[in-house]
C-alpha cells in the first residue's frame, strides 16, 4: 500500500539573514559560506512560535488538499525545536486548526523527521482502523538552538514549516528507516534543563563535548562524511526492496544541508545534478523542514509533476538517515 500527497503547504518567516550579516555575530563572510556551503541567505523567525509557522503550512496544506480540519484523523508533527517540552507540537496545532477528530503526536527524528514522519502516516493509513487522513507537519525555529558565537555552525541554518495531507492509495512506495546511535555526540543540542548534576557518569554522558546549555553542537566533518554515506544509501535501500534504480527516479529530494553533501551523493550514485531539487541556497538547513519545503516548492514551480517518482532522502542528528520512493 502506498500513499497519495493530496496536498501540501509550506510558511517561511518574512526576516531574512544573507551570509555578509553573520559578520556581526562572528568571523565569516560571504565567499567563505556560499563556496564551502551553497548557502546564501536563510530564514529567521522573530516572534513566530514553532507551532505558528507549523500551523500556516498546515492551513495552505489543508487548502490544497481540499480537506477539513475535522476530516483530519491524526497529525504527525516533527522538529526539534518545540516551543514547549510538552505539550507536543502536534497537540498545539490540532487545537489552533480545529481538527477536532485528531489524534496527535510530535517525532524527533531531527533532519530525517519528514522522512520518518511520512512513513509513520503510511503505516497508520494501512492500519485495519485506518484514519482517511494524515496531517504531516515538519516546522523548525533552528535559530532557536544555534550558537551565534559558532560560526562553523550557525551560518548553516534557517527557520520555516511545510505540510502534507496525504491519504491511502495504491501508488508505488518503498521506504528505509535507519539509525546510528553510536555518532549522538557528534550533532547534538541538550535540553533546556542546565542538568549536569543529573546527568549519568555513563560511557554515554561522558563522551558528550561541553557546549553551552541547548545550544547545538557539532562535529562539522565527521557529520559531512557520514552525510555522504547515508544518502546514497538511505537511497538504495528503499529503491531496491522495490528493484528500482537511479534511473527510474524523476527527483531527488534531499535534506538540503550542504550543497557539496548533495553533489557527493548524486556522484556515487550516478545521477545528474539537474535531478535534485535544491533550497538550501535561500532556505539554508531548516532541519526537518527541508525536505517537504524542497518538495512543495518543486510542486509549486512545476517541477514536480503528477505520477513522478520522487525519492525523498535525508539525514540528520541521532545520527538517523532514511529514504522514501513514492508516486507524486
Ligand atoms: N567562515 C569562515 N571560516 C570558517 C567558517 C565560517 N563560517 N567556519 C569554519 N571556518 C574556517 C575553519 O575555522 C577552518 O579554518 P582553519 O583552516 O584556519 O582551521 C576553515 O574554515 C576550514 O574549516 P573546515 O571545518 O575544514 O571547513 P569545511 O570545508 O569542512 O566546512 C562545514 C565546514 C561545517 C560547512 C562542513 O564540514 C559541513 O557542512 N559539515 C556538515 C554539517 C551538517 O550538515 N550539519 C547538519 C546536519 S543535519
Amino acid at each position: 500500500m502506498g500513499i497519495n500527497i493530496l496536498g501540501m503547504g509550506s510558511y517561511v518567516p518574512e526576516q531574512t539573514l544573507c551570509n555578509d550579516d553573520f559578520k556581526k555575530f562572528v568571523d565569516t563572510n560571504d565567499e567563505w559560506i556560499r563556496t564551502r556551503t551553497g548557502i546564501v541567505e536563510r530564514r529567521m523567525a522573530g516572534w513566530e512560535p514553532a507551532w505558528y509557522m507549523g500551523k500556516t503550512a498546515a492551513l495552505a496544506a489543508l487548502e490544497k488538499a481540499g480537506v477539513k480540519p475535522e476530516e483530519i484523523g491524526l497529525i504527525i508533527c516533527t522538529t526539534v525545536t518545540p516551543d514547549f517540552l510538552t505539550p507536543s507540537m502536534a497537540s498545539i496545532i490540532q487545537y489552533e486548526i480545529g481538527a477536532e477528530n485528531a489524534a496527535a503526536f510530535d517525532l524527533n527524528a531531527a533532519c530525517s523527521g519528514f522522512v520518518y514522519g511520512l512513513d509513520t502516516a503510511r503505516r497508520f493509513l494501512a492500519s485495519d482502523d485506518s484514519p482517511k487522513y494524515v496531517l504531516v507537519v515538519s516546522s523548525e525555529a533552528t535559530s532557536r538552538f544555534c550558537d551565534f558565537k559558532d560560526r562553523q555552525t550557525c551560518i548553516l541554518f534557517g527557520d520555516g514549516a511545510a505540510a502534507a495531507v496525504v491519504e491511502k492509495s495504491d501508488k508505488i512506495f518503498s521506504s528505509f528507516l535507519g539509525s546510528d546511535g553510536s555518532g549522538a555526540r557528534v550533532l547534538f543540542a541538550r535540553n533546556l534543563s542546565p542538568a549536569k548534576e543529573i546527568r549519568l557518569k555513563s560511557e554515554f554522558d561522558d563522551g558528550f563535548p561541553e557546549k553551552d546549555v541547548h545550544m547545538l553542537y557539532q562535529d562539522g566533518k565527521t557529520v559531512y562524511k557520514f552525510a555522504t554515506q547515508a544518502l546514497p544509501k538511505a537511497f538504495e535501500l528503499a529503491a531496491g526492496k522495490i528493484g528500482m534504480t537511479k534511473d527510474d527516479i524523476d527527483w531527488f529530494i534531499p535534506h538540503q544541508a550542504n550543497v557539496r553533501i548533495i553533489e557527493t551523493a548524486a556522484k556515487k550514485l550516478g545521477a545528474h545534478m539537474d535531478k535534485f531539487i535544491i533550497t538550501l541556497d535561500h532556505f539554508g538547513n531548516t532541519s526537518s523542514a527541508s525536505i517537504p519545503l524542497a518538495l512543495n516548492e518543486g510542486i509549486e514551480k512545476g517541477l514536480v509533476q503528477r505520477g513522478q517518482k520522487l525519492a525523498l532522502i535525508g539525514f540528520g542528528a541521532g545520527l538517523t538517515y532514511g529514504g522514501i520512493i513514492l508516486e507524486y
